[in-house]
């Protein structure tokens, strides 16, 4: 399972890359925004910025919801680093724009999914990389997890190739669940990796070894 950090914050970026354990950074224009980065040169450097960190994909979302605007702009992103992954809504025009893209080998994450359906239709136009938002569909009381399983389902009838990338990741029991179904990779904040180191039993056992150890030193 690979491990995406979900933000535009370089220290945060730095941070997880040092843990030796990210495999990419996932961004979306209100994260950007979030940081203070606005205006397109900025935004643009912002992205070169964060691929100079990692090793992996770093996804750059498109601002355009028409398809030549989104081809014009995605052009321009993926020409940017080649660790750019061209993210795309997942509207009509956006559908078209993947495929495009797809024909023409830029790389892209399928963002905005909700649905079965909808994770359906940006595998077969050859996303990339599809990403379903479990932690907002929990937030209005439906089953993320049960979305992922879905899509890991169809996407194994057929033997897709689009990596389920499971997003909106708000915890640590959101990257073990999404671990059990199968979820190519997550993306979520640092705390939801940060977490997954945590028991008190290890604290507890390793206290008591540096403490035994010190008796006999
Ligand atoms: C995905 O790529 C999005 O940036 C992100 O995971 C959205 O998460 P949120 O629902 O916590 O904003």
């Amino acid at each position: 399972m690979k491990f995406f950090i979900d933000t535009a914050n370089l220290d945060q970026i730095k941070e997880a890359q040092d843990l030796g354990v990210l495999d990419g950074v996932t961004t979306n224009p209100s994260l950007m925004a979030k940081e203070g980065i606005t205006g397109r040169n900025n935004i643009l450097k912002h992205y070169v910025d964060i691929c100079n960190i990692v090793d992996g994909d770093v996804s750059a979302e498109v601002i355009a919801t028409d398809f030549e605007g989104m081809v014009k702009e995605g052009e321009e992103l993926a020409e940017l680093h080649p660790q750019i992954v061209v993210k795309v809504p997942m509207i009509k025009e956006g559908v078209k724009a993947i495929k495009y893209f797809t024909d023409h080998g830029i790389r892209t994450n399928c963002t905005l999914v909700f649905s079965a359906g909808q994770a359906l239709l940006a595998a077969k136009a050859g996303a990339t990389y599809v990403s379903p938002f479990i932690g907002r569909l929990d937030d209005i009381s439906t089953d993320g997890l049960e979305l992922i399983a879905d899509i890991r389902l169809i996407y194994d009838n057929y033997g897709f190739e689009t990596q389920i990338l499971a997003a909106s990741v708000r915890h640590t029991m959101h990257v073990i669940n999404c671990a059990k179904i199968g979820a190519d990779v997550m993306t979520g904040p640092l705390s939801s990796i940060e977490g997954l180191l945590k028991h008190p039993l290890t604290d507890i056992g390793l206290k008591q070894f540096l403490e035994d150890y010190k008796k006999g030193n």
